[in-house]
């Protein structure tokens, strides 16, 4: 495909951005522009006028993080053919990609495809894995893939919006926060990179680190970001949500795509 890719995420763990990387590379794209909003950013807004763009987002409680939609705003187009993906923690993906297809419909794209993908949950541990490890080979091939098919069905001239799992009105949102992750004072070395790679900048690092738990939205960046282990997050309500998590939803989902 002789078309630049646009690659719009939020993606505090990563598992995204390393999905819709893959589904660009299926595409075959000419070149990659990444807008990564997951750091708080003061970029102007941005009309894109050629292409084609990913617009990647993890699932948070079966809707996409309010935070991200509120990220992406800035970024509209005028009938860009657009793939969507949503990235799960195997548990289930609900209603976000059909709210992120009438968001991205409403930013002035054309919703051609989309995919929900898995990726480790953010609340995985070491002793309590969750979707531990992906996106492993097997789901970054078939982001591949779904690049490729995706790829096929514009340059055929489709660009029709398939159907999509999920259902409107979605389900109700879950207010984040007010729990966040503890720093263990003898491990921290007070580097500073929890505070670095939080979205929502509420940890502040000086002789301590200080997190303002009303605001964190529990997205785990700190945690898998910490080098000596030194962020858990172990409130009774991320204890509780992982035991359902292992007892529930401990067989692999595989990929599954709307073209
Ligand atoms: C607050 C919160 C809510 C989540 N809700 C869901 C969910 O409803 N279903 C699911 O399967 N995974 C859920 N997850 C897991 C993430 O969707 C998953 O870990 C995803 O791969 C994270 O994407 P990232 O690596 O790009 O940050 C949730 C994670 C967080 C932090």
């Amino acid at each position: 495909m002789s078309l630049t890719a646009h690659l719009i995420y939020f993606s505090p763990t990563g598992t995204t951005k390393k999905t819709i990387t893959s589904v660009a590379q299926g595409l075959g794209a000419k070149s990659v522009v990444h807008y990564d909003v997951t750091p708080s950013d003061s970029s102007n807004k941005t009309v894109l006028s050629d292409g084609i763009v990913i617009i990647g987002t993890p699932v948070y409680a079966g809707r996409v993080p309010e935070l991200c939609l509120q990220r992406m705003q800035r970024i509209t187009a005028k009938g860009l053919p657009c793939v969507l993906v949503a990235l799960y923690g195997n548990r289930e993906f609900e209603d976000a990609l059909v709210e992120l297809r009438d968001f991205a419909t409403r930013q002035g794209f054309k919703v051609v495809a989309a995919g929900a993908f898995i990726g480790e949950h953010s609340y995985s541990t070491q002793e309590r894995p969750i979707a531990a490890g992906r996106p492993n080979s097997e789901d970054l091939r078939l982001a591949e893939q779904f690049g490729q098919q995706v790829a096929a069905k514009v340059n055929s001239g489709d660009l029709n919006t398939p159907e999509i799992a999920g259902d409107v009105p979605y389900k109700v949102l879950v207010k984040l926060g007010g729990v966040a992750p503890e720093t263990v004072r003898e491990k921290c070395t007070l580097c500073g990179k929890c505070a670095e790679v939080c979205p929502t900048g509420v940890i502040t690092v000086s002789e301590r680190v200080v997190t303002e738990a009303d605001h964190c939205i529990m997205c785990c960046a700190c945690v898998k970001t910490c080098e000596v282990d030194a962020r858990p997050f172990n409130h009774p309500r991320i204890e509780e949500r992982r035991a359902m998590l292992l007892k529930n939803c401990s067989q692999p989902k595989t990929p599954e795509v709307f073209l």
